[in-house]
């Protein structure tokens, strides 16, 4: 019997258009510092709407950017964005469907040459088999090429500990309805496997060396710009919809979540000016010797 939530990631696509906007500071710093002065093929694994893919593309002097998803409407959402967003006919943007790692092979055949650099946030963590996915990916590479994988990190903060509302702690409780759910979301996916240990072993087992993790602060104290407090109320509205049906929550901590977020209540969140986005992200680096 299933236990979780399974992603419907068609749902998701608008959500995910909204992050590669929103991300967009982000991407173009770490593609500053992981794109090669001769790079020429690059590749964004579970794209989204491949805000990355973009990033790394402005990045290039020419080349092409592989923008790699396994779901169809995913993908139709970063074909629309790519195509709004580039025209550099110098550096070539193009969407393609592969599911990791079940399509290595194929993927190896439509990229026609060796990966230089092969971008994946938050994607691996969808495979059942992470570990197969890691080395597939790192088998795409070229001698001295990166595989750049963005996961971990540190869970994004956006509430005081006392809202004046339910128990104190509601956000961290939400945290850790996450991380139930997160367990039941892997232990459902095909073939999945548990995998003991850290994203730098799993590049290591790889075959990758040397491994590195960058780590950057994302923080913007209060009060928040409209749009940036309109995005934490979205993504917290996306987050309590997705574990409401799951039981991971308890129902007064529902209760109090309805209120904050229902803009007609007294207590809605966007009344406050003390809301704040502080977290931390990623990113970990094998190099293909
Ligand atoms: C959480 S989203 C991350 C999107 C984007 N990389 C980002 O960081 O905003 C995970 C993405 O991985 C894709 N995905 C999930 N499983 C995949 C697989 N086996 N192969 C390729 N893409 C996959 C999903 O369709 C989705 O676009």
């Amino acid at each position: 019997m299933s236990t979780g939530v399974p992603v419907d990631w068609a749902e998701l696509s608008p959500q995910l258009v909204d992050a590669a906007r929103r991300d967009r500071a982000w991407y173009l710093t770490i593609a500053r510092e992981l794109v090669g002065p001769t790079d020429r093929l690059a590749v964004d694994v579970g794209c989204g709407a491949a805000g990355m893919a973009l990033a790394m593309a402005r990045m290039m002097a020419c080349g092409r950017v592989v923008a790699v998803d396994a779901h169809p409407a995913v993908l139709d959402a970063a074909r629309q964005h790519i195509h709004a967003q580039w025209s550099d006919p110098r550096v070539r943007v193009e969407p393609l469907r592969a599911d990791i790692p079940a399509d290595t092979a194929a993927l190896r055949e439509m990229l026609g040459a060796p990966a230089d650099l092969i971008w994946a946030s938050a994607s691996v963590h969808h495979v059942g088999d992470q570990q197969a996915a890691v080395t597939a990916l790192a088998g795409l590479l070229t001698p001295g090429g990166r595989l750049a994988l963005a996961e971990g990190g540190l869970p994004e903060r956006n509430l005081p500990w006392d809202l004046g509302l339910g128990e104190p702690g509601l956000e961290g409780r939400l945290h850790a309805a996450q991380d139930q759910w997160f367990a039941r979301m892997r232990a459902d996916l095909p073939g999945s496997r548990r995998m003991p240990y850290g994203w730098t072993e799993a590049l290591r087992r790889a075959g990758l060396s040397p491994v590195t993790t960058r780590t950057t602060l994302d923080e913007q104290p209060p009060p928040l710009p409209d749009s940036a407090r309109r995005a934490v109320l979205a993504d917290l509205h996306g987050r309590v919809d997705r574990l409401r049906p799951t039981g991971l929550i308890s129902a007064a901590d529902l209760d109090a979540w309805d209120r904050l977020l229902d803009p007609g209540d007294g207590q809605w969140l966007g009344h406050r000016a003390d809301l704040f986005r502080l977290g931390a992200r990623s990113v970990h680096v094998g190099v293909r010797p």
